[in-house]
């Protein structure tokens, strides 16, 4: 992070975000005003419905840019034997998570850490990882980046889950919009095989009835035997 990004008071972002992704200022500042738009005080819907199809029934789970922590604590209420680390780059997001987890008493199976995805190595291999509203802050350079170390943090066969918002979403304010093509696209790039790709919302306190999102579940390449005519 450059050191302009993180001293600097910035404007929040009132047009189209574009390639060059979000200010990363932005996140320190909204949490510390709490004017954090996406945070809603539950768990994504979309994270709900994947929830419900069992898409986090493999662990241990990955939730990058954690946030306030609903989400970790809505997964690990309802999957008693998961473990959870979530990752944010904000201290104030990560004190959050961690009262809420500690209210939830899911303390024994949730860890949190302040990280920065940009520069992150993952120490051990996940079943399943989530990224809900992040991939969508990057700049294209930051975007391959990121990706390439989410292949590096599923095991192969795993499954990375991914909420963003989509090009569908025309009303100003948020992140980048990312189409279909794109969203698949820099995937399969990165190691993964497209298992679904659907319209969802993303909950904000800015966007009536949810932002336009894409609901993605994306399965990490399984790489041919040493040896095979294909590795
Ligand atoms: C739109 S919010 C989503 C929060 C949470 N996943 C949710 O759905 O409620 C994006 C989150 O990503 C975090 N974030 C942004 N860039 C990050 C980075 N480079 N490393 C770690 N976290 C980051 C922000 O601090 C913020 O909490």
């Amino acid at each position: 992070m450059s050191e302009d990004n993180r001293t600097s008071k910035v404007e929040k972002p009132t047009r189209f975000i574009g390639a060059e992704g979000v200010v990363h200022q932005v996140f320190h500042d909204a949490y510390r005003d709490s004017s954090a738009s996406w945070v809603t005080g539950r768990p994504q819907p979309a994270v709900m419905t994947a929830l419900s199809r069992g898409w986090f029934d493999v662990g241990p789970l990955l939730d990058l840019g954690c946030g306030t922590g609903e989400n970790a604590a809505a997964i690990a209420a309802a999957r008693d034997d998961l473990l959870i680390l979530g990752i944010d780059v904000v201290p104030q997001a990560v004190d959050r998570a961690r009262s809420v987890i500690a209210a939830a008493s899911l303390t024994d199976r949730v860890r949190l850490e302040v990280a920065d995805l940009r520069d992150f190595t993952p120490a051990e291999s996940f079943g399943t990882v989530l990224d809900a509203g992040v991939l969508h802050v990057f700049s294209d350079q930051d975007r391959a980046d990121y990706l390439e170390m989410v292949a590096r943090a599923v095991r192969p066969g795993g499954a990375a889950i991914f909420i963003e918002f989509s090009d569908a979403e025309t009303r100003p304010l948020g992140p980048r919009r990312i189409a279909r093509d794109e969203m698949t696209s820099a995937l399969v790039r990165a190691g993964f095989v497209i298992d679904s790709i659907e319209p969802a919302r993303y909950e904000t306190a800015v966007h009536p009835g949810g932002a336009a999102a894409w609901l993605v579940r994306a399965i990490r390449r399984v790489p041919p035997p040493v040896g095979s005519r294909f590795s």
